[in-house]
């Protein structure tokens, strides 16, 4: 039988990137592919059918194209969880560890309005810090979290036990 691609398939590893010893696990083959790109949207939406979903917020910067494209399926708008500095109106800034460090990110303080249902979407979850401090900045300005969904998982690292841990439903393509 002959078989047919799954989403895993279409993501490549770049050995080396950005780092000496990190296996980076790269969407833009995914993303390139028309295919590959609507299993993804279609795969990421399917346990939210029938769900109310208000809007759809996206991680910075992979996060983005999957959200566009699920919000535009859903026909509900689309708000950006940005690095520091980036948006151009008043922000509310959350910040979050990193392996050596910390990073900030930060969200516009009128794009979500309380009791809004919020789809929170981005490629990768590793840590989980990047979704932890989007979801701090969501719950914050009063939004209600229905779901957080990823294409991957880096299992060893924790991120969906720390989402968990948080109340999140989370919902993860592979691994
Ligand atoms: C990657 C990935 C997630 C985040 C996951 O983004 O796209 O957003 O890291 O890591 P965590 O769960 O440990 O927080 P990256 O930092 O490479 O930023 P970029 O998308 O802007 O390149
Ligand atoms: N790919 C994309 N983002 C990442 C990765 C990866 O392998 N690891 C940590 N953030």
């Amino acid at each position: 039988m002959k078989h047919r691609k799954s989403v895993k398939d279409y993501i490549r590893t770049i050995v080396d990137f950005p780092h000496e010893g990190i296996m980076f696990r790269d969407v833009t083959t995914l993303f390139a592919d028309p295919r590959g790109f609507r299993m993804c949207i279609d795969e990421l939406l399917h346990p939210y059918a029938g769900e109310e979903i208000d809007k759809v917020v996206g991680l910075e910067a992979r996060g983005f194209i999957i959200g566009g494209a699920i919000a535009h399926q859903l026909s509900v708008g689309f708000t950006p969880i940005r690095k520091k500095g980036k948006l151009p109106g008043a922000t509310l800034s959350q910040a979050y560890a990193l392996e050596y460090g910390e990073a900030v990110m930060e969200v516009h303080d009128d794009a979500i309005q309380p009791g809004e249902k919020v789809l929170v979407v981005d490629d990768l979850l590793a840590t989980g810090g990047t979704a932890a401090a989007g979801i701090q900045l969501i719950e914050k300005l009063g939004g209600e979290i229905i779901g957080c969904a990823f294409i991957i998982d880096l299992p060893d690292l924790g991120g969906r036990a720390k989402l968990e841990e948080m109340g999140m439903d989370v919902h993860i393509l592979c691994e």
